[in-house]
């Protein structure tokens, strides 16, 4: 991965100078001169994606800089224990994802193989609430005797909720841009959907009569394994937390953060390995344009800062809680206080042995690898399930080396590793600020800050996934074009009212 990565990657300041030089010597050859900068703060899934699709826009008129001191991939992220790589971060795709699988197919990329032997458990603390079977039809038959015809009426339900969801490709297809994120969830599924982001998952199922043991179960571990929260978060979070009932569920063969290199590679963005510190508004200037301050490299003893100018820019990083720590300066209204908070995930890697006896098992023989917990309990854990790398292989047993992976609020102390483990080779931690408290009385916020100023990460406030990202930076990088070139009548169609589009 990091192979790949290096020849996109340049170290500041320097590479300012090498990128303008590199991208005029290709300019001249064939395209005319780019008359438009763009400036993305964030390399993660957002901000490459967007990259992206405003090169796919722009074309050759626009040059885009994307601003990344990390990994390229942010939340998408892998860690190496045991002589193998696995996902540290965003892991699962779900199939109704039609841009994430229109990149892999379009990059060349491959789904990762399915290995057998999963076995899922759901665990209250004290015992295994349902244990999958070795057989399909057997888990099947047991679930369905377990939550009885709500598991039909469930399975039904979020197959609407993804077809609905799909409304949002179709309308971005036609070069449609919303303002909001409310705008996005209206033409996903009118009113109806709008409200979920505002009432609690909880009252949702209630509503719709759905009985305690699928909620207190199903639906409780949906919301702790996938946001570390509870069936009180909000009822779009909870919706797409639950989407992966419907199976079909992948990953991308070598990492899924291959997708957001090759994002960036696809859109000929200059990758500029540097922290931005701030966003100032070019007062002087008849156009928009925004100054945005570049820290020092943090590999120097330098404390200079450089400054560069931009037509327009978008933030891909959540501006919340000290994650991204960037200012803003020269705005006639103060862009700042963005309400709400980040979620602590910890992710804890053990390539070892799982103490089956702390979960009433002689041995690995019948008891889960995959297990799952319904609520608060001893251990202190979401979840613990072996993981596969991100390179295994059917057929090549040592491709296949799982490790246990555990999910975390806090990091576990060693009194909860004994507890949790019989033996332990090798250990590594991955401590995520990881998505929004979904709290129903959030409000959702703007894509735009200011004219030609974009916020991607307002869309995580309905919900947190890979694809929420993409639809959040397709909507922006269209609603730069649309407002570029003063195609208003593409911004804010009501789509349940107006269809003849
Ligand atoms: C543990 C975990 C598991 C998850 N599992 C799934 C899953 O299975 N499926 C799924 O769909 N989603 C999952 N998610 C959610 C998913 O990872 C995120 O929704 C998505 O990756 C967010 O992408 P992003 O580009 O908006 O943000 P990020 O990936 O956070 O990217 C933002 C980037 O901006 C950079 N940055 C920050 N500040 C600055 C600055 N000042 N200047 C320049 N750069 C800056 C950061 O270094 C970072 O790389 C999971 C998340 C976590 C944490
Ligand atoms: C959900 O909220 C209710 C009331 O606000 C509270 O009693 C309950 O404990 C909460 N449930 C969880 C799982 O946090
Ligand atoms: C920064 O300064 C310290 C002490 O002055 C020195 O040890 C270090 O090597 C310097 N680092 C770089 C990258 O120049
Ligand atoms: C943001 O600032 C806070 C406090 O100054 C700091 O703790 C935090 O690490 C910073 N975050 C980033 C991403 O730089
Ligand atoms: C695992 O435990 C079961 C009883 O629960 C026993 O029958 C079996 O022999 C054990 N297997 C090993 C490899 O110890």
């Amino acid at each position: 991965m990091a192979s790949t990565m290096g020849k996109v990657v340049f170290v500041a300041p320097l590479c300012l100078v090498i990128s303008r030089f590199m991208y005029n010597a290709h300019a001249k050859s064939v395209q005319p001169e780019p008359s438009i900068r763009i400036g993305i703060i964030g390399g993660g899934i957002g901000g490459s994606s967007c990259s992206y699709f405003l090169h796919e826009l722009f074309g050759a008129k626009a040059s885009i800089d994307v601003y990344e001191p990390s990994d390229i991939g942010g939340r998408i992220a892998t860690v190496d224990i045991g002589g193998h790589t696995y996902e540290s971060g965003a892991s699962i795709i779900h199939p109704g994802n039609m841009y994430m699988k229109k990149f892999t197919k379009e990059f060349g990329l491959k789904h990762k193989d399915k290995i057998p032997g999963q076995k899922m458990g759901f665990y209250d603390g004290e015992k295994f609430v349902f244990l999958e079977s070795d057989w399909v039809i057997a888990t099947y038959a047991k679930m369905l005797w377990h939550y009885g015809w709500d598991l039909i009426k469930f399975r039904r339900e979020i197959g609407v909720f993804v077809e609905k969801f799909s409304r949002i490709y179709d309308s971005q297809k036609k070069g449609v841009a919303y303002s909001s994120v409310e705008g996005i969830m209206n033409t996903i599924g009118g009113n109806e959907v709008v409200d979920y982001t505002k009432v609690p998952f909880l009252k949702a199922l209630k509503d719709r009569g759905y009985k305690d043991v699928i909620i207190d179960e199903m639906m409780a571990i949906a919301t702790r394994v996938n946001y570390g929260q509870s069936v009180n978060m909000s009822a779009f979070a909870g919706f797409v937390s639950v989407a992966g009932i419907q199976g079909g569920l992948f990953s991308v063969h070598g990492g899924n953060n291959q997708v957001c290199s090759q994002l960036l590679q696809k859109s000929r963005a200059n990758i500029i390995k540097s922290t931005i510190k701030g966003v100032k508004l070019d007062t002087e200037s008849a156009t928009p344009g925004y100054y945005l301050t570049i820290a020092a490299n943090e590999n120097s003893n330098s404390t200079f800062h450089t400054s560069e100018r931009y037509d327009i820019i978008v933030i891909a990083t959540p501006l919340h809680e000290g994650k991204s720590n960037i200012s803003f300066e020269g705005f006639p209204k103060k862009i700042t206080n963005f309400p709400g908070r980040f979620h602590r995930t910890v992710a804890t890697f053990v390539d070892g042995e799982l103490n089956t006896a702390s979960f009433g098992f002689k041995n690995m023989s019948g008891c889960p690898n995959q297990i799952l917990t319904t609520k608060d309990n001893q251990f202190k854990i979401n979840s613990i399930a072996h993981n596969l790398p991100i390179d295994c292989k059917v057929g090549n047993k040592e491709s296949q080396k799982p490790v246990w992976k555990v999910f975390s609020k806090e990091p576990l102390s060693e009194k909860q590793l004994y507890a949790l483990f019989a033996s332990r080779k090798e250990m590594k931690v991955v401590d995520w600020l990881a998505y929004p408290h979904y709290d129903p009385q959030n409000s959702l916020p703007k894509f735009e800050l200011h004219d030609q100023l974009y916020y991607i990460n307002g869309i995580e406030w309905a919900a947190s996934a890979i694809e929420m990202l993409i639809v959040g930076s397709r909507n922006t990088a269209l609603l730069a074009y649309n407002k570029y070139n003063g195609l208003n009548d593409m911004i804010d169609v009501d789509f349940n009212q107006k269809t003849e589009l």
